[in-house]
């Protein structure tokens, strides 16, 4: 694996790579990785090529209240673990290779309908970070197919749009979110949960399960469900931000007319703040 910090190195690999007639696979990163990202860089490999990862912290999507430098940068680490993977190239460029000398003077995307609310409501601009970012790793690298965590549900339906809208020629393909044993999903974020909160947090995703059965078996309204998970979540010092079962396709509150579920959960557990879905089809 070659690790490339400049764009312009990094592209004249890549001319190479399609003028010989190789598919190319991007999996974007802020590094630290887990058994999370690994599985994006297995589906890559299964699919394409030439894999391609990058790291870069991108501080544009960062609010001004988040701490950008407490976030664990761990390259020499990272790159033992795309080795093992058979990950062909890395790409991890500085802030100011990717957004030059005024980061306040960048070009940004917005993606309407989709950022607005649930994660987007708390971190105002941080999805337009996101997309920012993903729109310019997608015109450098010009993959084939990009991978992407369905845990982070709402990241991958803003990358998905911005995809179609701005007529990237590439395969969005979402990867299921993995998890430990408990349920919790996997992140960066559970190194900094005690193993008390740890244990207590795989409750987030039991309340997914069960609202989901309930939904399934048309239990009370949608409303109702949706508290008495809060309320539960609560007893169990689990402060929940949303809870809320909305349509799949555009993330508005669903209605018993919606087929194509998914439930959205932010909820901070001590000082960490964690995220978490489940999707679901109802029977027409
Ligand atoms: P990061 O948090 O590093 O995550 C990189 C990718 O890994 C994202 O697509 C995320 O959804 C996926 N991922 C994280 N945890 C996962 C899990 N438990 N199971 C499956 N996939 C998981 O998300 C970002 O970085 C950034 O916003 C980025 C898209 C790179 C733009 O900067």
């Amino acid at each position: 694996m070659h690790t490339f910090t400049k764009k312009a190195d990094l592209r004249k690999k890549l001319n190479l790579v399609r003028a010989s007639g190789k598919s190319i696979g991007l999996v974007p990163t802020m590094g630290n990785l887990h058994l999370g990202h690994i599985e994006l860089v297995k589906m890559a490999r299964a699919k394409s090529d030439h894999v391609v990862c990058t790291i870069f912290i991108n501080p544009l999507q960062f609010g001004p209240s988040e701490n950008l430098e407490a976030y664990p940068r761990t390259l020499e680490d990272d790159q033992e673990k795309l080795i093992a993977e058979g990950c062909d190239s890395l790409y991890a460029p500085s802030v100011a290779e990717i957004y030059g000398p005024n980061l306040n003077n960048q070009t940004l995307i917005h993606v309407p309908g989709l950022s607005e609310n649930f994660c987007g409501r708390n971190r105002p601009g941080h999805f337009d970070g996101v997309a920012t970012i993903v729109s310019k790793l997608l015109n450098i690298v010009q993959p084939d197919s990009a991978y992407f965590g369905l845990k982070d549900y709402q990241q991958f339906l803003i990358i998905q749009k911005l995809a179609h809208d701005l007529s990237h020629d590439v395969e969005i393909v979402g990867v299921e979110a993995q998890r430990e044993e408990s349920g919790l999903a996997l992140s960066s974020r559970n190194n900094y949960l005690s193993s008390k909160q740890r244990e207590n947090a795989s409750l987030i995703f039991q309340c997914l399960l069960e609202t989901a059965e309930k939904v399934k078996d048309g239990g009370p309204n949608f409303s109702i469900l949706e508290k008495a998970a809060k309320d539960r979540l609560i007893d169990a010092e689990i402060e929940p931000e949303y809870f809320s079962i909305c349509n799949a396709e555009n993330l508005q509150l669903a209605t018993e007319l919606d087929r194509h579920i998914v439930i959205l959960v932010a909820a901070q557990v001590g000082q960490t703040r964690l995220i978490d879905n489940i999707r679901f089809e109802l029977n027409p």
